[in-house]
């Protein structure tokens, strides 16, 4: 069953940099590291946009000595509209590209496609898909026309209810138009929010989550919201035939595992442990 982890806005900075009260290395590798303990079966992980905060080839570089020293995970690098293309490719040029050299590619699994597009247009921070990356995604899909279909994106095509809306992908419209050719899109993931996010866009599911490094608190009213330290996750799917599960885990904190009468603890009690660790009954 395939099964593989959408990370997103990492938000690294060049080497020592901080961001806001964290810090962005820290976070990754601690992800890095709860995914090598408890997800080391995922084929693929997949990291949707916000590579770095401003783009700075050193922070690219960075990015590659951590996959380097913490995953053995094939990763696929997609990019975010605090991301620089060209620094990215220059940094990372085994990463595919289309013929357009926007970072858009696809993986293959026998039983379903997952393609993964690049929605930033420089000097925006508004998402884009123009009619030469339309273009390239109907033919993928085209390609795909008996397999299930999962696609990922930095910028969501529709609004959320929050200030976020503003800085949204535009061009909703003729990409609604594109998905409509493809009989099974099973799920749409995203980035850019910084919120775990659930739904549905004209009938196809989709998800988003929180960043690894900051995070937007709730906020409806539509105003812009400050960002916040806070939980930090990553998303696990599993893909099993006509079943699509998406996991949500907050790897940062050991949280109290509760062990009730009959489950092998003997009695009510609750100490602090990592949850993926197996439980142990105290006397
Ligand atoms: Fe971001």
């Amino acid at each position: 069953m395939p099964k593989f982890i959408q990370l997103t806005d990492v938000h690294l900075m060049p080497p020592g940099g901080a961001l806001f009260d964290t810090d962005p290395e820290v976070r990754l590798r601690q992800a890095l590291r709860d995914i090598r303990a408890n997800q080391a079966d995922a084929e693929w992980l997949i990291f949707s946009g916000d590579l770095t905060h401003r783009g700075e080839p050193e922070a690219y570089a960075l990015l590659r000595d951590i996959l380097d020293q913490e995953t053995v995970i094939p990763y696929r690098l997609m990019i975010g509209n605090h991301d620089n293309r060209d620094n990215f490719r220059s940094i990372f040029p085994d990463q595919p590209v289309d013929d357009n050299g926007f970072v858009q590619s696809v993986i293959d699994y026998d039983s379903c496609r997952l393609i993964m597009l690049d929605t930033v247009e420089h000097g925006k921070h508004t998402g884009h898909m123009d009619e030469a990356r339309l273009s390239w995604l109907k033919d993928r899909l085209a390609e795909a026309l008996d397999k299930p279909v999962y696609l990922f994106f930095h910028h969501p095509p529709f609004d959320i209810g929050m200030g976020v809306d503003r800085i949204r992908m535009v061009d909703d419209e003729p990409l609604l138009a594109v998905l409509k050719t493809h009989p099974a899109i099973r799920h749409m993931y995203f980035g850019h929010v910084h919120r775990p996010i659930a739904g549905s866009w004209h009938g196809i599911p989709m998800s988003m989550s929180y960043g690894l490094n900051h995070q937007a608190g709730l906020n409806l009213s539509g105003m812009k919201h400050p960002d916040r330290s806070g939980p930090a996750e990553y998303a696990v799917t599993l893909a099993d035939g006509p079943t699509t599960v998406v996991h949500f885990h907050d790897f940062l904190y050991l949280y109290p595992v509760i062990i009730t009468p009959g489950m092998g603890g003997g009695g009510g009690f609750k100490r602090t442990m990592a949850e993926n660790m197996p439980v142990k009954s105290e006397a």
